[in-house]
């Protein structure tokens, strides 16, 4: 593949201090997403090294919450916070190293909520990989389950900059609006609810783009 994220998701603690500010702004919303839906069982796609599952964990509920990442580096540095916390929290979790185009769980079927936070997304790179995955997530929700996608919308001016300044190359895939939704709606969803940020705001120009899809 001509794609790829070099090296920047095997320093794991260079990304937690890197994303803190992110910690402020979104995690409150997945926190309360999860007490809006009363989940009972709930899997990350794309989960790194926990910045968000761990917070969930610490929220109201008692869902069993899964994890799935492609790097080893990530869920190690999940799998390392997990040991400073609770036996009761640990109980809660399993993590997978895995793809989440081809990803098989044991408990396929029964997720009532699928979320990809933070961008993850940006990483199906070919149309191929992306209708892999959208196909395989319907596959492992339960009936009226959801699956969440949150990504930036694409700003064409920055795009047509010069942004080919980098420390270290991470390839990502743009998606715009109708694009995402099209993915959706091509792979069985459809679409209950998109917001345009954290705050749970109308999605529209200058937005995110938080999609909610369900499984009929
Ligand atoms: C921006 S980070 C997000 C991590 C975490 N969800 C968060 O919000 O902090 C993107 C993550 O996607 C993972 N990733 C990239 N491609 C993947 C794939 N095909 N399957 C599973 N995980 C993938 C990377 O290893 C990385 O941990």
């Amino acid at each position: 593949m001509p794609y790829n994220m070099g090296e920047y998701y095997e320093r794991a603690s260079d990304y937690d201090l890197e994303y803190q500010s992110q910690t402020e702004q979104d995690v409150p919303f997945w926190c309360e997403l999860v007490m809006r839906y009363t989940p009972q069982r709930v899997l990350e796609l794309a989960c790194g090294s926990g910045r968000i599952g761990l917070e969930l964990l610490h929220s109201p509920g008692n869902f069993q919450l899964e994890g799935l990442d492609i790097a080893p580096e990530m869920l190690a540095a999940y799998r390392r916070k997990l040991e400073r916390e609770s036996e009761a929290v640990r109980q809660r979790v399993t993590l997978h190293e895995g793809d989440m185009c081809n990803y098989q769980l044991e408990h396929k079927g029964e997720f009532d909520l699928i979320f990809l936070p933070f961008n993850s997304i940006a990483h199906l790179y070919e149309i191929e990989q992306q209708l892999d995955a959208f196909r395989n997530t319907h596959d492992h929700l339960a009936a009226g389950g959801r699956f969440i996608v949150d990504i930036f919308l694409p700003d064409i001016d920055y795009l047509s900059d010069e942004n080919e300044r980098f420390l270290t190359r991470l390839d990502m895939h743009i998606f715009f609006p109708r694009e995402l939704q099209l993915l959706f709606l091509a792979t069985g969803f459809s679409i209950e609810a998109i917001y345009g940020g954290y705050d749970w705001k109308p999605f529209g120009q200058g937005t995110r783009q938080i999609v909610v899809g369900r499984k009929n």
